[in-house]
């Protein structure tokens, strides 16, 4: 071994014990006679000391270290005079006696430290630098911990982790697919998995009752902080369950998770219908840190001249807590949120129910105390607070209100990331209509069972079946989805035809499925949570980047090893891909037109 022990464990209780560590140079002081190393590994810093009155050679050659040359320092272990009670090992520093360069380094682009002066970009081209800060390290060693956590539990439970494959054929996860060529199959694809959803199917066919993986899944799709290309699930499936089943078993994931990583103990989750949490939150997936529940005012504000309110589908309203002493910038400031293209609304209303009673509004020339008085009633305005309504058709009102109440909660610090509320949203739509294409797409995935009692509304009014659908949602964010299967042909069938396949489409896509369903499919349902996301949230984070050791940038790219990337003609050959030769050509020929 190159060390006896690391840089974050030697104590006041190991003071006159000769060591020998090894690490990185996070940087060195020259005071005069002293120079003081710290010395980095994965496990923390330790401070080294040169004596110059004791050995000036060896201080000569300590002050030639340069940040992170990798080193094997000799000692000591000394107390510190000067104590450091931000560092673990802050009592104690090592008196050298020799040292040895293992490797020098380059200067590093961007200093290695939580506060860190690198961009995103740089960081990421320099990720093993990067890797090397501790917030990261923290957030690796917590990704660990969580995968571990979650295999302890679901083994413990009986489930079984299997892998499926990554070349596969497409399912439709609704993103669009990343596709491998095959050079065997000239003109043919394989399409890397959205998710394994149709195997883990197929597994419970086969009889592996309680199914689990962590399983990395890839989507085409547009990135955000919560979204990369290839992202990880821990994904599940059971069979011989109810939706009660499925939900008590991964609430129990969930508490076995909050109480194994961050030490807290969760009650019960709340569960709320996909239309009570659109109606009170305008959200399907509601952050519970905070009230400020919807009111809806449609009816009381009619007929009153006011001809935004009249002309409304919907008129509805927060009452913000606090903030009636709200200023004339502050209100505009809103009103102008409100009113971005993203947001969408026409503009906000308000009403100040001021500390001594008064009730003043935006909208004085058209209600009357009697008539606000009744408002703030309705919306449980106490004395001191900002009511603040939006109106106009429901869909897009209960939006803008949701980004607004959303915008309050950030203003008034109520969405503090050491407080988690989980929640199950249940009752999902099975299909939602698209305007734009004309049809009907699964609000979750095509192999969602719609609720028993709603089927025969499937040839009657598809848009107002419900399915045993389910998320679960902490703090604003979607961790997980999952939904009890169709598990029997014909009904199967039904679902795809009205999600507009034909019959030949269908066979094609899911012909495996549908003839293993022939062969004893078990009533089955599963779940899969964003393993990224979940690692974030704990975490305390938005961004789900940071908890991935090599992350793709916004545009998709790895900016270390600089992929995607083009390849050789011969390989394009060798991949029957020669129809790029001629796409190729003709962009050459349309550009020397041009
Ligand atoms: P779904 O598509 O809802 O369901 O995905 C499950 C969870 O995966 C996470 N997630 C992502 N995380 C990071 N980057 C992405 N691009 C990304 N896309 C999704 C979310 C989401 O809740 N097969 C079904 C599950 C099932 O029915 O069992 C599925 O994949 O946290």
């Amino acid at each position: 071994m190159l060390r006896t022990n690391n840089c974050g464990e030697l104590r006041l209780d190991d003071k006159g014990r000769s060591v020998t560590l090894s690490g990185w140079v996070q940087k060195s002081r020259d005071l005069g006679g002293m120079t003081f190393i710290d010395l980095r590994d994965r496990y923390g810093i330790t401070q080294l000391v040169f004596n110059m009155e004791s050995d000036a050679a060896l201080c000569g050659e300590a002050r030639k270290l340069g940040r992170e040359w990798v080193i094997r320092a000799k000692g000591t272990v000394a107390e510190r005079s000067n104590k450091n009670p931000k560092m673990p090992t802050g009592d104690i520093e090592i008196l050298v006696e020799s040292f040895e360069v293992l490797n020098v380094s380059k200067l590093p682009p961007f200093t290695i430290e939580n506060e860190t002066d690198g961009g995103d970009e740089l960081r990421m081209r320099y990720r093993y630098l990067d890797l090397r800060r501790p917030v990261l390290r923290d957030h690796m060693i917590l990704r660990h911990r969580m995968a571990f956590e979650t295999r302890n539990y679901l083994d413990s439970q009986g489930f079984l982790e299997i892998e499926t494959p990554y070349m596969i054929k497409s399912t439709p996860e609704g993103a669009r697919d990343f596709v491998v060529p095959s050079r065997m199959n000239p003109g043919e694809f394989y399409a890397l998995p959205q998710s394994p959803q149709t195997f883990k199917q197929i597994l419970m066919v086969a009889g592996y009752d309680r199914y689990f993986q962590i399983v990395r899944c890839f989507r085409d799709e547009d990135l955000r902080a919560d979204r990369q290309p290839e992202f990880t699930q821990i994904d599940c499936e059971m069979s011989f369950v109810t939706q009660d089943d499925i939900l008590e078993t991964f609430e129990g994931l969930a508490r076995h998770l909050f109480r194994s990583v961050l030490h807290l103990d969760q009650h019960a989750f709340p569960r709320m219908s996909w239309e009570d949490a659109m109606r009170r939150y305008g959200s399907d997936k509601p952050d519970l840190r905070f009230g400020m529940e919807f009111v809806e005012i449609t009816d009381l504000v009619k007929g009153k001249a006011f001809r935004l309110f009249d002309d409304a589908e919907l008129v509805a309203g927060i009452t913000v807590p606090g903030c009636a002493e709200y200023s004339r910038k502050q209100l505009d400031e809103l009103t102008e949120f409100v009113r971005k293209p993203q947001i969408g609304a026409g503009g906000l209303v308000y009403i100040k129910h001021g500390a001594d009673g008064s009730l003043k509004s935006s909208i004085d020339k058209f209600f009357g105390q009697e008539d606000l008085s009744r408002l703030a009633e309705t919306m449980q305005a106490k004395a001191g607070d900002l009511m603040l309504i939006l109106s106009g058709p429901a869909v897009k009102t209960r939006k803008a209100l949701c980004e607004l109440r959303l915008e309050m909660g950030n203003r008034l610090g109520l969405r503090d990331n050491n407080c988690f509320k989980p929640m199950w949203v249940v009752d999902f739509p099975l299909l939602e209509w698209d305007e734009e294409t004309g049809r009907y797409y699964a609000m979750h995935h095509p192999f969602t069972a719609p609720k028993p009692e709603d089927i025969p509304l499937l040839d009657v009014n598809p848009a107002l079946v419900k399915a045993n659908a389910y998320d679960l949602v902490i703090n604003g964010v979607e961790i997980g989805g999952g939904s009890i299967r169709i598990h029997e042909k014909d009904l199967q069938n039904k679902m795809l035809s009205i999600l507009g396949f034909s019959e030949e489409e269908a066979v094609k896509q899911f012909g495996f499925l549908m003839n293993a369903f022939e062969y004893g499919a078990p009533p089955h349902g599963g779940i899969a949570f964003g393993f990224d996301r979940w690692c974030a949230l704990f975490g305390g984070q938005e961004s789900i980047r940071d908890f991935i050791a090599f992350p793709k940038n916004n545009a998709g790219r790895d900016m270390m090893i600089d992929a995607p990337s083009t390849i050789s003609r011969e390989q394009l050959d060798e991949l029957h891909l020669s129809v790029n030769k001629a796409a190729e050509k003709s962009d050459q020929t349309e550009a020397s037109q041009a």
